[in-house]
């Protein structure tokens, strides 16, 4: 990561410079109403950015959700959007942004992080394909192991079954290609 670079948790009055990065980011689809409601959601969410001065040049979201069969007990996150400007790729910053996540989450007892991602990116960081805690939506074949997640400080996985995420997540098309 470059020395003009940090990653912090973002602010409530960041939204507008953090909207702006997904259009740059994904300029094939529109991610701008999830991230927009995600950063409205849950008090748990964990937003954090790479900065470069005043503008944000990477983003990550992180969204909690409890085990299904036992609320109490255990509790994941899914990890994304996760986006960084193109011209800023490539050079560590999704790499920081992710691991950044990570700790915070471990640090907060959080179990075992999920992602529908690539799995040649998201393996560097342990990820691997999860059979057992299903997605929301069936999933398309294209997309086999592209379902994955990384269990933190070897605490024990979640319970087996589909998850239920924040209503921002519980929108088929965006577990479509
Ligand atoms: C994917 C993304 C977040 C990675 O961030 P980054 O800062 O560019 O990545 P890093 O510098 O940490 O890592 C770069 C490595 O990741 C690899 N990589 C990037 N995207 C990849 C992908 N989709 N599949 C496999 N590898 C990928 C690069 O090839 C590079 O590897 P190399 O340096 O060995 O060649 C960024 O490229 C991006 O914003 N892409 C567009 C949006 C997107 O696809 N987001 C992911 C949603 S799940």
């Amino acid at each position: 990561m470059a020395e003009d670079t940090m990653i912090r948790g973002t602010r409530p009055g960041e939204r507008e410079i953090i909207l702006a990065l997904y259009p740059l980011a994904f300029p094939d689809e529109d991610l701008r109403p999830l991230v927009s409601a995600l950063l409205d959601g849950e008090d748990d969410t964990l937003s954090l950015a790479a900065f470069a001065g005043k503008s944000v040049i990477g983003h990550v979201l992180f969204t909690p959700f409890a085990d299904a069969k036992n609320p109490q007990a255990s509790r994941g996150a899914l990890l994304g959007p996760l986006g960084v400007v193109p011209h800023r790729q490539r050079q560590g910053l999704g790499d920081a942004l992710v691991r950044a996540g990570l700790e915070r989450l471990d640090d907060v007892g959080v179990a075992q992080v999920f992602v529908l991602g690539a799995p040649a990116y998201y393996g560097r960081f342990g990820f691997h394909p999860e059979k057992s805690v299903l997605p929301p939506y069936d999933l398309p074949p294209q997309w086999e192991g592209a379902w994955q997640s990384l269990t933190l400080s070897a605490r024990p996985p979640l319970s087996s079954g589909r998850c239920t995420f924040p209503a921002p997540w519980m929108q088929p098309a965006l577990w479509l290609p």
